[in-house]
């Protein structure tokens, strides 16, 4: 397996890349919503409910175990306080896109589907920005942290949540994926999680994201 530090901008480029593909899908499904249909609303519910567990995860996991290490240098301080306010740009654009996707869901209206579009297309405004500062300034601040403690945090960011979660997680991520981020993929998650993901978590992602945008 991949150095989980070598590996940790990769992945996380990867994971970047997979929210701005949902959101990007959100951005071309919204606007051709047709009033009073139910089962795209449920699925665009859906796929709303797990991309906002998926990144709200994401950056709860750097939140608590990789930015402590990353305050070492004054400067570096500053610049990890930056990330951490684009975070809570994007917490305040998610709660509000909660909200009109919880209104689409039982209202099935075009009018709470296009509010719903405007609301992501703040919290794809926000992921956008925050993610290019992110994957130019990070490895840097990974070069300045504690070496030693560097391992042991990175390998914390992707656990913390149940089981069923983490293989949800790996279809998501690997959604759309070329052969050769695929075979980085494989390089860094054991093949076994691979094949419970496929096993347990693939049909209920592949219902959702049809019954959302296929
Ligand atoms: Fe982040």
């Amino acid at each position: 397996m991949a150095d989980p530090v070598v590996a940790a901008p990769r992945m996380n480029s990867l994971i970047h890349r997979a929210v701005l593909r949902d959101l990007d899908r959100f951005g071309q499904a919204l606007p051709q919503f047709s009033s009073g249909d139910r089962g795209r609303a449920t699925g665009l519910g859906d796929a709303f409910d797990r991309l906002d567990r998926l990144l709200t995860h994401h950056h709860e996991g750097e939140e608590e175990h990789l930015w402590p290490l990353l305050r070492r240098q004054p400067q570096d301080a500053v610049e990890v306080g930056q990330l951490t306010e684009e975070h809570d740009r994007i917490v305040s654009a998610l709660g509000i896109a909660r909200t009109t996707f919880g209104r689409l869901r039982t209202s099935a209206s075009a009018t709470d589907a296009q509010e719903a579009g405007a609301a992501v297309d703040e919290v794809r405004a926000a992921a956008a920005a925050h993610f290019q500062h992110e994957e130019r300034d990070l490895p840097e601040l990974l070069a300045a942290a504690d070496q030693e403690a560097l391992p042991g945090a990175v390998r914390k960011l992707g656990r913390g949540q149940p089981l069923r979660e983490a293989l949800v997680f790996l279809q998501w991520v690997a959604d759309g994926t070329d052969a050769d981020q695929r075979a980085f993929l494989r390089s860094t998650i054991p093949p076994p999680v691979h094949w419970l993901s496929k096993r347990l978590a693939g049909r209920r992602y592949a219902a959702v994201t049809s019954a959302a945008w296929g």
